[in-house]
C-alpha cells in the first residue's frame, strides 16, 4: 500500500465523516440486500452498530501508516467476528456493500483510483481480520 493510495482513502473518507449516520444506515440497507441472512446476526441496536462500525473505519483509515497499532486492532476485531458469526465469504458481500456505499456517497468525488485504492485497503483490513479469526478458531 503505498502513499498515494493512503492519501486517496483519507480524501474520500473526510468527505463521508459529516455524513457518517446516513452513511452507515446506507450500508446495512446495501449490505441486507446483498445478503438478507446476514441480518439475524446483528441483535444489538443498528443505531449504535453503525456508529462503531464508521468509528473502526475512522481509525483503520488514520492508522493505515502506523500497522503497528493497526494490526492488533484488527486482529481483536477479526477474533470478535468469529464470535459473531462472521464466516470468509461474507467479508466480500461486506466489502462489496462498503463500496457500493462509497460510490453513493461520494458521488462526482468517486473516481476508478479511489476505487482501486478502497478496493486494496479493504482487502488488506478483512485479510487481517479473517487470518485471525481462523488462529482463533
Ligand atoms: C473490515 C470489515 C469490518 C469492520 C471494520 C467491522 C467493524 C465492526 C465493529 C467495529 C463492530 C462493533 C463490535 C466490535 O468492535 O466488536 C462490529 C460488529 C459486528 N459485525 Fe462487523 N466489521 C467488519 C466486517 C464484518 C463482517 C464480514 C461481518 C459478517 C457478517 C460482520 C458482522 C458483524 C456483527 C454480526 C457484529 C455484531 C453486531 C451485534 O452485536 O449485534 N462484520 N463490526
Amino acid at each position: 500500500m503505498n502513499d498515494h493510495t493512503i492519501s486517496l482513502v483519507r480524501e474520500s473518507f473526510d468527505l463521508v465523516t459529516p455524513i457518517a449516520p446516513q452513511a452507515a444506515a446506507l450500508f446495512y440497507a446495501n449490505l441486507f440486500e446483498a445478503d438478507p441472512q446476514l441480518k439475524p446476526l446483528f441483535k444489538g441496536d443498528m443505531v449504535v452498530q453503525g456508529h462503531s462500525l464508521m468509528q473502526m473505519l475512522e481509525l483503520a483509515v488514520n492508522m493505515l501508516d502506523q500497522p503497528h497499532v493497526l494490526v492488533p486492532a484488527l486482529q481483536d476485531l477479526g477474533r470478535r467476528h468469529a464470535g459473531y458469526g462472521a464466516q470468509d465469504h461474507h467479508y466480500d458481500t461486506v466489502g462489496g456493500a462498503l463500496l457500493k456505499t462509497l460510490r453513493q456517497g461520494l458521488g462526482a468525488a468517486w473516481a476508478p483510483d479511489v476505487e482501486e485504492a478502497w478496493t486494496e485497503v479493504y482487502g488488506v483490513l478483512a485479510g487481517t481480520m479473517k487470518e485471525s479469526a481462523v488462529v482463533a478458531a
